[in-house]
């Protein structure tokens, strides 16, 4: 494992860390014995950064964390996010009261008395716009109930207004072969703005790891089904908003750049930590192979710049029309 500064914090984290919402089981079936061993895989594996949220799982994801790190010494920072309980999801949802609620119930979930950093779980826009916001987070940090704060959003121009704020530690967003524009338009001011980036949705769930076909079928109750044309929540969280034949289509192009002993998924996350902006990728593993395949990404060599070109030609071709001004 390689492990890179997390924006102002202070923090060395694990350029592969762990997305907690697969384990969550809000979508798709995941038993607790592989929740849990999945947790310990990605520890033993060098991985000391969590991502999760109150409502994965409505809970369960948080709950798994604080059991795992009972039976832990090593230094792991969970971070989780806050606003989606919010029914309906509305700006003015995002409140003192609110807010509080939730920190205070992800408190107890982790069983901590800080939470390391809490992210504005995807917001309506017009929240970036609204300083007393942020004012409410500093707030909580000065109580010592949050020791930071970032924020989570959907497109670039979000993390560019986030950023604004002095106190916002970290921009997570969606940013993988198929989702390309947050390097074109954000990580130069990231850099700047000395923020964390971590990128969800690396593997455009499960599409770049290669082993999907025309023929696979996913669960009712998994959003790879049920939210295959944003019918739950914004389109751009299920395959990074691609149609999901024309990403097979890539796919099957980006075979041919995959060296042999490497997995497309483990090729996909290199992928991402050729960006120097990035601090850490989180993917969503849902037992211990995958883990500790993701694990290993931080390991291989970098890619070479006939490489890189060809997978931004292969972008450039099939993708960039779906996705590129879009998010
Ligand atoms: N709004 C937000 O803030 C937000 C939204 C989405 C995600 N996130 C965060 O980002 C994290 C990652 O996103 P994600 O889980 O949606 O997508 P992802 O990481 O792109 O894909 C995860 C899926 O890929 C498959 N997979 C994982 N590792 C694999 C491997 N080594 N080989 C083959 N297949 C593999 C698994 O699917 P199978 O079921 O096919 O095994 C898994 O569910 C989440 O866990 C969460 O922490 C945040």
């Amino acid at each position: 494992m390689q492990y890179r500064n997390f924006g102002r914090t202070g923090w060395k984290v694990s350029e592969i860390s762990f997305g907690a919402w697969g384990i969550g089981g809000s979508w798709g079936h995941v038993s607790e014995e592989d929740a849990l061993a999945a947790l310990h895989a990605a520890i033993d594996n060098g991985v000391n950064f969590i991502d999760t949220a109150d409502v994965y799982g409505d809970g369960r994801s948080e709950r798994f964390i604080a059991q795992v790190l009972k039976e832990r010494s090593e230094q792991v920072y969970v971070v989780t996010k806050a606003g989606r309980r919010l029914d309906p999801h509305v700006a003015e949802g995002y409140n003192r009261k609110n807010l509080t609620a939730f920190v205070e119930r992800s408190l107890k979930n982790l069983e901590v008395e800080t939470l390391d950093l809490v992210q504005l779980h995807c917001p309506p826009t017009e929240v970036y716009y609204r300083p007393e916001v942020f004012g409410i987070l500093d707030d909580l940090a000065q109580a010592g109930k949050i020791k930071y704060y970032g924020v989570s959003v959907e497109k670039a121009e979000e993390a560019i207004k986030a950023t604004e704020y002095p106190n916002v530690q970290s921009v997570q967003i969606i940013f993988n072969i198929f989702r390309q524009r947050p390097a074109e338009l954000f990580f130069d001011l990231a850099k700047q703005r000395q923020v964390g980036i971590l990128t969800r949705v690396p593997l455009a769930s499960g599409l770049l790891s290669g082993k999907m076909t025309r023929q696979t079928t996913f669960p009712k109750d998994d959003h790879r089904n049920f939210n295959r044309y944003g019918q739950s929540f914004d389109v751009g969280e299920t395959f990074a908003g691609v149609d999901y034949d024309t990403g097979l289509d890539a796919v099957e192009e980006l075979r041919a750049l995959v060296p042999t002993g490497v997995t497309m998924a483990q090729f996909a996350l290199r992928w991402i930590l050729m960006f120097d902006a990035v601090s850490c990728a989180i993917p969503g593993a849902k037992n211990p192979a995958q883990a500790i395949a993701n694990a290993q990404a931080a390991d291989l060599p970098p890619l070479s710049d006939e490489v890189m070109a060809k997978v931004k030609a292969i972008y450039d071709d099939k993708i960039r029309g779906l996705v590129h001004h879009r998010w």
